[in-house]
């Protein structure tokens, strides 16, 4: 197999982020919980993204590209890290978003703003069709380009959660569980490539913000990242256990994701989002409620940020 090295990566973010144990929580649901703070990644407001960009941003310095294109709803946390990086690489970042969700110059519009980079809308729910307007765009420019998929969910991508589950190993810990959201699924693929590779032992749970098909996404960006690290192990979709916490719609904000984003507010003083991560801890809480873990079972949530959509609630 490959060493995660062997792929070219630029440094955006500060690793390793922190683990944390999470006191009054624990006592609370009766089990161990942890919290890795992909939170305090380092760059924008931190968050998942930085360590996809990593790698997703070398390749495009590596091809010589000016531009990066990148995409996602209204509030993509992705988008904003995406302009970011490249505002600190020195290249120029074009988001072409989804004209859904709030569009209004609040939370990561708000952000993308203050680093001046181009944001366009557009009215479609077909990824294709903004894909295909990067090209034109991108062509029209007569500048090299490179585009990076919503979510930054690629084979590269996932490596940089490959390499997270690396981290935690060689952090010393070991977790009987790990925790992470699902939107566009390359946080969860790494992260179970991951756990196969660095972390024997540990069952991985992704919960489910968005109805996509995700059992197929994650398990089809397991086998390609495992392609690209020459990694001959058989995967399957027993690798990783999913929990939809989607509740009322992808960036709706569910009941029970608003008490867990209170619960880690008022017990830990560490904030949560109300699209990703508050729902995923909605399904730490529930599993934890339901005696799924054991009172000295040690449970990981991987923190992915989001904090911009802190600010952008309707
Ligand atoms: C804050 C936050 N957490 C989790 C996720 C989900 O990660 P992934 O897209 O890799 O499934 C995203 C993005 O989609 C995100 O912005």
């Amino acid at each position: 197999m490959k060493n995660l090295d062997a792929f070219e990566r630029v440094s955006l973010g500060l690793f390793p982020t922190p683990v944390q144990r999470l006191d009054n929580i624990s006592r609370i649901l009766n089990t161990q919980v942890y919290i890795k703070r992909d939170d305090l990644t380092g760059l924008g407001l931190g968050g998942n993204k930085v360590r996809k960009l990593e790698y997703l941003m070398a390749r495009a310095r590596r091809e010589g590209a000016e531009v990066v294109f990148t995409t996602g709803g209204a509030q993509s946390n992705h988008a904003m890290l995406t302009a970011a990086a490249a505002c600190r690489l020195g290249m120029r970042a074009i988001l072409i978003l989804k004209k859904r969700g709030v569009t209004e110059c609040v939370g990561n519009q708000l952000l993308e703003k203050q680093m001046g980079v181009q944001v366009i809308f557009m009215d479609t729910d077909d990824y294709g069709e903004i894909y295909a307007e990067m090209d034109r765009m991108g062509t029209a420019l007569g500048v090299p380009y490179y585009k990076i998929p919503c979510g930054g969910s690629n084979a590269l991508g996932v490596l940089g959660y490959v390499r997270c589950a690396q981290e935690i190993r060689d952090q010393g810990m070991r977790f009987d569980h790990v925790i992470c959201a699902e939107g566009s699924g390359g946080t969860l693929a790494g992260l179970a490539l991951g756990a196969r590779l660095f972390l024997p032992g540990t069952k991985v749970h992704g919960m489910m913000v968005d109805s996509d098909a995700f059992e197929e996404i994650t398990l089809n960006l397991m086998q390609e990242a495992a392609g690209m690290l020459d990694a001959k192990l058989p995967l399957s979709g027993a690798d990783f256990h999913l929990l939809d916490m989607c509740g009322p719609g992808y960036a709706v904000p569910s009941e029970e994701g608003k008490a867990a984003l209170s619960l880690m507010a008022e017990k830990e003083g560490i904030f949560l989002d109300p699209v990703y991560t508050g729902k995923a801890f909605a399904g730490l809480v529930r599993m934890a409620r339901e005696g799924v873990f054991g009172k000295d079972e040690r449970v990981l949530f991987v923190h992915t940020g989001g904090a911009g959509g802190l600010f952008a609630v309707r």
